[in-house]
């Protein structure tokens, strides 16, 4: 089962049109013995604003928890990054955790973020460098899991990467050490990466996480079938299915899933999927790590394990790493 992006070494296939690639995705996944619906569609507008709402509730602590690392050891993370390097960021979305580093990188070179959506690109890009006119922002539209260049134009002395927001946790291991490796050939020989790790942690604390009492996180994940109804042409009731969330701790993961009040036959276009009264859509992924289980994947993946830093009460972490 995959429910990630797909990640591949391979050039691209033949491209289908995002509308019937969607289609094509919901009918693969909810044609499954257990049902399942790519994260990737959980960002359309409204998406993208229920998840910045997430990073604001109380119970979800990583954004909060990194941004005070990332604050707290700013001198001592970009003491780990070269001097005069160029920094790439994988996924960048908005910039406000690399604004943090930013502020301790006087000499960087120039700053590359990586993101699909070009307009959020080059808004971005335009804010930042207004507020670091010494760093050069060299923009690359492209889906950061898979090949792509980097400007040609950069003159920095050395590269770095910068992947925060345990976006790693939200692929399978496997894909996720298959990820870094591809990092790791983008940036090429002597790269220093710092990624940002989610840690395993009190269930408890964990369920809460991914199930905010003011059912923020539970309005993204139901969000999923309204955009389906919408451009798709589905017939989902959202009031027919509840956010279920819960730490897999034999798996180190906390599962989303959107579960079925009741018998019911949903249409998608026109393709039809029954659902039993309590069986689920398995919607995300987020893998939690221990320091050292994420060390272990980073050296298979061909990195070598340098610094890290977390919160003093161990909830999140942030690893600085090198490719040799
Ligand atoms: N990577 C973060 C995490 O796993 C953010 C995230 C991705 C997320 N998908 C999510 C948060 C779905 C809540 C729900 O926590």
């Amino acid at each position: 089962m995959t429910i990630n992006p797909v990640f591949t070494d391979a050039a691209p296939v033949e491209p289908v049109p995002p509308a019937q690639q969607f289609l094509l995705d919901v009918v693969e996944g909810l044609s499954a013995r257990q049902k399942y619906l790519s994260a990737k569609y959980f960002y359309d507008a409204a998406g993208s604003d229920l998840f910045e709402a997430i990073t604001r509730q109380p119970e979800y602590y990583p954004t909060r928890t990194e941004l005070g690392i990332l604050d707290d050891n700013g001198p001592s993370i970009a003491a780990a990054l070269p001097r005069r390097a160029d920094l790439v960021e994988f996924g960048s979305g908005s910039t406000v955790k690399v604004r943090r580093l930013l502020k301790h990188l006087p000499d960087l070179s120039a700053y590359v973020p990586v993101d699909v959506s070009e307009s959020f690109l080059r808004s971005e890009a335009d804010a930042l460098a207004m507020d670091f006119p010494h760093i050069a922002i060299a923009p690359v539209a492209a889906d950061f899991t898979r090949p792509f260049t980097l400007p040609d134009d950069l003159n920095g002395e050395a590269v770095a990467g910068f992947f925060p927001g345990s976006t790693i946790g939200n692929f399978e291991p496997p894909q996720a050490a298959r990820l870094l490796a591809h990092f790791g050939r983008v940036l090429g020989r002597g790269a220093t990466l710092i990624v940002g790790v989610d840690l395993v942690k009190d269930s408890g604390v964990l369920n809460a996480a991914y199930d905010d009492a003011a059912g923020v996180t539970a309005a993204f994940n139901l969000n999923l079938l309204t955009r389906i109804n919408r451009e798709l042409a589905g017939d989902f009731a959202p009031t027919a299915f509840a956010h279920r969330a819960f730490f897999n701790s034999r798996a180190s993961r906390i599962e989303m899933h959107l579960v079925s009040l009741a018998d019911q036959t949903v249409a998608v276009g026109n393709h039809t999927f029954h659902f039993v009264e309590g069986e689920s859509i398995h919607t995300e992924n987020s893998y939690k790590y221990t320091v050292a289980g994420f060390r272990t994947l980073a050296t298979e993946a061909g990195w070598e394990p340098v610094s890290v830093w977390t919160d003093g009460a161990g909830l999140f972490s942030v690893h600085a790493l090198r490719r040799g």
